[in-house]
C-alpha cells in the first residue's frame, strides 16, 4: 500500500489540489482561532491601508498552510509571490525578488526553515526596515549601498517551527501553529471536495472518511478519491458508511490511519526497546528512515493519537497503542502473571 495515507503531497494529489483549494476564509474549514485572528489583523491593516505584518504559518504537512497564504493575498486584495527556502540559492536571488515586490504584496516562501543562511541574512533588514544592504566592490574599495525596498508582507510556512533561527523567528509579527483537524471538521471538508468532484456522499460515508485521514485534509481527499473510485466500480456510485468502510478495508487503511510507518515505529519501541523510553536517533537508526521525517510527519501524529509520549528519557509507547496493535503492554503482563 503505496501513499495513500501519507500527508506528504503526491503527483496525483497535485491534479486536484487547485480545485479542491477553499477560495475564501469561509471555505476554509476549521481552524477557528487561526483565521479569526487573520481575520483581524487584516482587516486593521486594510483600514491603516497599510502592508499586513509578517505572517509565519508552521504545522504537519497537509494541514492548509499554503491555502491560508494564497487565503490572506486574495482577502489583502493583494499579489503573491510564491517561492520556497531552498531555490533561493544566491543572495542576489532574493534581492532581486525583494527589490520588485510592490506595496502590500506578498512573498510567500515555503519550506522556510530551508534557507541558506546568508540568504536569510538578506531577510533580516529586508523584513525590519525594508532595506537591503549591498555591497558593490571587493576589497578596500567595497561599498556598502542601502536600497529602499516597498513595504511588503512576507507568509513563510514550515513543518519544522524548530529549525527557524530566532533571528528570523523574531521577525514575524503574527505566527500561528495548524493543527490536526477533528472528525467533523474533516467531514465537513469531504462533503465540500464531493460536491466539488461530483460525487455522492451521505454523511456517515464521509465521517468514516474522516476517521481515517490522520486529521489532514490532503489525505481525506486523497481517500476520498480512492472510495469514490471502489464505489463507481463496485458500488451503487453513492458513497455511504458501508461503502467507505468496505472500501477502506480493503485497501488496508488501518481504522484510526495508522501507516507502516508508524507501525513500524511503534513495533520497533515495543520489541527493542520494550516500550521505551527511547531516543529519536536510536528509533531513526533501528528503522531506517530519517530523524527529521520521523519528527515532522510521524511522531505530531502518534502523540496526537495518544499513542506516544515524549519523556525527558526519549519516547515512550502508551497503553493506548499497544491495545490498537492488539499487544498486551509490559504493565498489563506483569498484572496477568500476578493473578
Ligand atoms: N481548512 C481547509 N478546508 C478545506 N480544505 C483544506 C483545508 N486545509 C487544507 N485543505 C485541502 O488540503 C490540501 C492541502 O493543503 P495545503 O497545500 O494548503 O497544505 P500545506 O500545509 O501547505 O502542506 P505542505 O506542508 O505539504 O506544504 C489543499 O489542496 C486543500 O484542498
Ligand atoms: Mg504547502
Amino acid at each position: 500500500m503505496e501513499a495513500v495515507l501519507s500527508p506528504v503531497r503526491t503527483k496525483e494529489d497535485l491534479l486536484f489540489e487547485d480545485s479542491l483549494r477553499p477560495r475564501s476564509f469561509e471555505e476554509f474549514i476549521g481552524q477557528e482561532t487561526v483565521k479569526s485572528n487573520l481575520k483581524i489583523f487584516i482587516k486593521a491593516a486594510q483600514k491603516r491601508d497599510e502592508h499586513l505584518d509578517h505572517v509565519l504559518l508552521y504545522g504537519p504537512p497537509g494541514l492548509g498552510k499554503t491555502s491560508l497564504a494564497y487565503l490572506i493575498a486574495k482577502e489583502m486584495g493583494v499579489g503573491i509571490k510564491p517561492t520556497s527556502g531552498p531555490v533561493i540559492e544566491r543572495t542576489g536571488d532574493l534581492s532581486a525578488i525583494l527589490s520588485n515586490l510592490q506595496q502590500k504584496e506578498i512573498l510567500f516562501i515555503d519550506e522556510i526553515h530551508r534557507l541558506h543562511p546568508s540568504v536569510e541574512e538578506i531577510l533580516y533588514s529586508a523584513m525590519e526596515d525594508f532595506r537591503l544592504d549591498i555591497i558593490i566592490g571587493q576589497g578596500p574599495s567595497a561599498r556598502s549601498h542601502k536600497l529602499h525596498l516597498k513595504k511588503f508582507t512576507m507568509i513563510g510556512a514550515t513543518t519544522r517551527a524548530g529549525r527557524i533561527t530566532p533571528p528570523l523567528r523574531g521577525r514575524f509579527g503574527i505566527i500561528h501553529r495548524l493543527d490536526y483537524y477533528k472528525k467533523e471538521d474533516l467531514t465537513k471538508i469531504i462533503k465540500r471536495s464531493s460536491s466539488i468532484l461530483k460525487v455522492s456522499i451521505d454523511d456517515s460515508g464521509a465521517g468514516q472518511i474522516a476517521l481515517r485521514s490522520r486529521g489532514t485534509p490532503r489525505v481525506a481527499n486523497r481517500l476520498l478519491r480512492r472510495v469514490r473510485d471502489y464505489a463507481d466500480v463496485k458500488g451503487t456510485g453513492k458513497i455511504t458508511a458501508k461503502e467507505a468502510t468496505n472500501a477502506l478495508d480493503m485497501m488496508e487503511v488501518d481504522s484510526l490511519g495508522l501507516d507502516e510507518v508508524d507501525r513500524k515505529i511503534l513495533l520497533t519501541i515495543i520489541e527493542n526497546f520494550n516500550g521505551g523510553p527511547v531516543g529519536i536517533n536510536t528509533i531513526a537508526a533501528a528503522i531506517d528512515e530519517e530523524k527529521d521525517t520521523i519528527e515532522s510527519i510521524y511522531e505530531p501524529f502518534l502523540m496526537r493519537i495518544g499513542f506516544l509520549e515524549r519523556t525527558i528519557r526519549g519516547r515512550k509507547v502508551t497503553s493506548k497503542a499497544y491495545k490498537h496493535l492488539g499487544l498486551l503492554s509490559t504493565s498489563s503482563q506483569q498484572k496477568l502473571f500476578k493473578e
